[in-house]
């Protein structure tokens, strides 16, 4: 790099709890994009991407299964080493897969495993006023926590399939005093999937976290897709995703014209939120 870039190179350091709060206190929105391995990783750190999501949607794009029940631990650190070893800037979040934190002992356990063995910088987690206590021990042992609330895939089975959360008054009211005593608790990032866009833009301005949204509309601070939804490579893509791959882009393309398209406000648009 000669001198004039080297000057005029702007230095984007790594995102951490600190600067995902200012992001939400500056109107900037937040990029969140799932990746499970370095490949991907490498682009989506290289392109922008505020926080890579090692998402247990691995268990349905990578290995085929119809649900995210199957993945384990061991899955969670394998893809996640797999990114860590090339995100430079990106903070790199893991999910807690199906039952790995059924306490809040067991949930110490396997974070302690997450973060040593594949330097995830936080992990999310399913679940609301239950998972507090969870929340608790985890934020006094220093690990950063994303409490996931709305769609919560791992319980898929007990919803009786894939849908928009927090229709009904009283799961929205129970939502949104969720999010509240999560943050209490010292969850740094709520996420929120299939959860209407009123119900979803009244808990991001109630809580001072960020809030990312997956088909849960414009009023987040941020916004997550599963990579290979917006790859246009899922055969079914849910209606809240958008296909980035036309207009002929390479996949770096694609994925500059997501993050640009999520800092701009122009994804999501209407067709892709629920009411
Ligand atoms: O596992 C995952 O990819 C997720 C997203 C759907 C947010 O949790």
């Amino acid at each position: 790099m000669d001198q004039k870039d080297s000057s005029s190179a702007k230095v984007i350091k790594r995102r951490t709890v600190t600067t995902l709060r200012k992001m939400k206190q500056d109107n900037e929105k937040i990029v969140m994009l799932t990746a499970y391995d370095s490949s991907f990783g490498r682009v989506l750190d290289e392109q922008g991407v505020d926080v890579i999501l090692i998402g247990d949607s691995l268990g349905m794009v990578i290995q085929g299964h119809p649900t995210t029940i199957p993945v384990t631990v061991d899955d969670m650190i394998y893809h996640t080493r797999a990114v860590s070893a090339v995100a430079q800037t990106a903070l790199v979040l893991a999910d807690l897969p199906f039952m790995s934190y059924t306490s809040p002992e067991m949930a110490l356990r396997n974070c302690a495993r997450l973060m040593q063995e594949s330097d995830a910088h936080m992990v999310k987690l399913e679940g609301g006023a239950p998972q507090v206590e969870t929340v608790k021990q985890l934020t006094h042992h220093g690990v950063p926590v994303c409490a996931h609330l709305g769609l919560q895939p791992q319980s898929v089975h007990k919803l009786g399939g894939y849908r928009v959360q927090g229709r009904e008054d009283a799961v929205a009211k129970q939502m949104q005093a969720d999010a509240l005593a999560l943050q209490d608790a010292g969850a740094d990032m709520i996420l929120l999937e299939c959860v209407p866009e009123v119900l979803a833009t009244a808990i991001t301005q109630a809580v001072e976290v960020p809030v990312i949204g997956i088909g849960a509309g414009r009023g987040c601070d941020g916004q997550v897709l599963v990579l290979h939804d917006m790859l246009g490579i899922t055969p079914r893509a849910p209606r809240f995703s958008q296909n980035f791959m036309q207009e002929g882009r390479t996949i770096p393309q694609a994925i500059r014209a997501y993050v640009e398209a999520v800092k701009g406000g122009h994804f999501p648009a209407d067709a892709h939120c629920f009411v």
